[in-house]
């Protein structure tokens, strides 16, 4: 399956199958992988060898998330993605650092009349990705260069990972939704009392950022309890998060000694429109 919203992301030409690969009219070429995906992140695009999640974190995110814990959070997105794609007959969704495609995977299988794509700059979160399905279009990408083109995209959803306004209002239709998730302060709030002495409040503040390009339309919290009571499903949580990673070995076996733990989820989940001459 080709989508045909693909672009170059050397020049942004448009990319057309050839056989086994996308060729743009300036003859830059990208082959499939044998897994299915298609690698569109150039050399020069890569500020290390081997960007993004590394291959321990994605199979401790893939193992945790299938526990369904973070089902609710794929839900409420859904909730939002059917209705504003209510009365599209095919829409372009693009999931912007998708990971291994937990996200990506349900919401398709719910609107499958609609094209999703899910992007992410790791090449082992995008394999892990194409075990998930077949009817996406998987890219290992930069979502600073995304290689679709210009104005072609009707929802942009961007869940705990990199706010990059210029490009995504590039890539958006005028009248397109970005949804952005991101962790509140009480996010896991055990784990980091846990793991730090002290928690510094965090000054991430995607509204302003995403200012004059982006307004909010709507922003709601979502939260609940969950509960891990096996050391591998709080060791898959830890292992999934750079921070989780570096905890030490004493702090790890105080948290294990308290299985079964209650743990508490809180994002908030904001709805963005482009302003009038966002580029
Ligand atoms: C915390 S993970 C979230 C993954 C997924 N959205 C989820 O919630 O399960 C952040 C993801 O963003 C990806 N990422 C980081 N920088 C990126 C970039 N510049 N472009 C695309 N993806 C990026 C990482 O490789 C990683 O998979
Ligand atoms: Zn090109």
């Amino acid at each position: 399956m080709t989508n045909p919203i693909l672009a170059c992301p050397l020049c942004r030409a448009p990319l057309a199958p050839f056989e086994n690969s996308l060729v743009c009219e300036a003859k830059h070429c990208f082959d499939r992988a044998k897994q299915g995906y298609w690698n569109l992140l150039s050399v020069q695009q890569k500020k290390s060898l081997d960007p993004g999640d590394n291959p321990q974190m994605v199979q401790a995110r893939s193992q945790f998330l299938d526990l369904d814990h973070y089902l609710p959070l794929v839900e409420a997105v859904q909730t939002i993605l059917q209705r504003e794609l209510q009365g599209l007959q095919s829409a372009q969704v693009l999931d912007m650092g998708c990971g291994e495609g937990y996200y990506t995977h349900q919401w398709q299988r719910h609107l499958s009349q609609h094209q999703f794509i899910g992007l992410d700059i790791s090449k082992h979160a995008i394999k892990a990705a194409t075990r998930r399905s077949r009817q996406i279009s998987w890219l290992v990408a930069s979502g600073a260069n995304m290689p679709v083109a210009d104005h072609s995209l009707d929802v942009l959803s961007v869940l705990f990972s990199r706010l990059m306004p210029e490009p995504f209002a590039k890539v958006l239709k005028d009248d397109a939704l970005l949804i952005l998730v991101w962790p509140t302060q009480d996010h896991l709030l055990q784990l980091k009392q846990a793991m730090y002495q002290q928690i510094k409040p965090s000054n991430y503040d995607p509204v302003a950022e995403l200012s004059p390009l982006f307004s909010v339309i709507s922003q709601q919290t979502l939260a609940f309890d969950f509960s891990l009571d096996q050391p591998e499903h709080l060791q898959t949580l830890l292992l999934m998060t750079p921070h989780g990673q570096r905890i030490n070995a004493e702090i790890k076996a105080s948290l294990m000694n308290q299985l079964p733990i209650k743990l508490g989820f809180s994002v908030n989940i904001g709805c963005f429109k482009k302003c009038a001459d966002s580029e």
